[in-house]
């Protein structure tokens, strides 16, 4: 007899939207938008061992470690994406059993990264692999998406492109060798006040861009896109404006921007070893903020 898998190990790295448009607004409220997804090297770690599965005892012990959990410290159990994300897929898949779930939390939290949303959809993929089931795309991107408007293309951790709210969703190509420099003023910005802030500024929303765009062209990107949530998050973090331009100016930044509602930025290099050389620099001179340097991944499975 096979033995059935009790533990599994997971990666989520974080996203960045290396250009964000807001083309429209639904009845509901939501935003439409056209952006493309990336994902950099950075990893939440998420290992989920099975505890039992007598019916009826659903339970989801959540432990939360590493540099980035102090900000998760307050929340509630049942508010956490990793929980909700099991629970859901537990209730849709009818399957009962208690986890023990351990999350060493390394991307920034509430920053535009996309840390909930890698963690959500990471959970999702985690406990289909633990037991051992397989459903229906359609199906996982519904449930993800009921989990967040970012979960889906979390799913992919390639870069995608992506409409609607966040679930249309196309492949976009091989992830470029760039250099990424992540950095925010550790100020968390709540994604529903900086699409508030923006709704109340009521400024003309833009165009989506063509399709087959030549996004992975640096000089095309810098010039033909941008990030339509960077004037509203800057009026709640005014920290984002300065760390802009510290990210503009640094040797080889061939372009700087702020990800998703911020308030993490990024700077885009050649290669990875610019970028690196490039964090020391702006660590000297700006120890108060987080950053992050390194590469982008892509699906070989290229993880710590
Ligand atoms: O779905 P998610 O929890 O990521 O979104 C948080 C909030 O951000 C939503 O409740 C909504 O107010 C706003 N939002 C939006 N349009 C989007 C995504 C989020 O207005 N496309």
């Amino acid at each position: 007899m096979i033995d059935k898998i009790s533990d599994v190990t997971a990666f989520a790295p974080a996203k960045i939207n290396l250009f964000l448009h807001i083309t429209g607004r639904r009845h509901d409220g939501y935003h439409l938008l056209d952006s493309l997804f990336v994902f950099p090297a950075l990893y939440d770690r998420l290992e989920i061992s099975a505890l039992g599965r007598e019916a009826g005892e659903n339970h989801v012990r959540l432990r939360i470690e590493g540099p980035m959990a102090q900000a998760l410290a307050g929340e509630a159990d049942q508010d956490n994406l990793v929980i909700r994300s099991i629970r859901r897929l537990q209730d849709h898949l009818g399957i009962n059993g208690s986890y023990d779930v351990r999350l060493i939390k390394n991307i920034p939290v509430a920053a535009g990264v996309g840390g909930g949303s890698a963690d959500a959809a990471a959970a999702l993929l985690a406990c289909l692999k633990l037991w051992e089931h397989s459903i229906a795309a359609d199906e996982l991107q519904a449930l993800a998406q009921g989990l967040g408007a970012d979960v889906p293309p979390c799913l992919q951790n390639r870069p995608v492109r992506v409409a609607g709210i966040g679930e249309q969703i196309s492949p976009a190509g091989e992830a470029p060798p760039w250099g990424v420099i992540l950095a925010n003023p550790r100020c968390p910005v709540p994604t529903p006040d900086v699409f508030l802030a923006y709704k109340q500024a009521a400024g003309a929303f833009s165009p989506a861009l063509p399709a087959g765009i030549e996004w992975q062209d640096l000089d095309w990107l810098a010039r033909e896109s941008r990030n339509d949530l960077y004037a509203a998050a800057c009026g709640i973090a005014p920290a984002i404006g300065d760390l802009i331009a510290a990210l503009a100016t640094l040797p080889g930044a061939r372009l700087a921007r702020m990800s998703g509602s911020g308030a993490t930025c990024f700077a885009l290099f050649d290669d990875v070893a610019q970028a690196l050389l490039a964090r020391e620099i702006l660590q000297a001179k700006a120890p108060q903020w987080w950053s992050w340097a390194g590469g982008l991944c892509d699906d070989r499975g290229d993880h710590p």
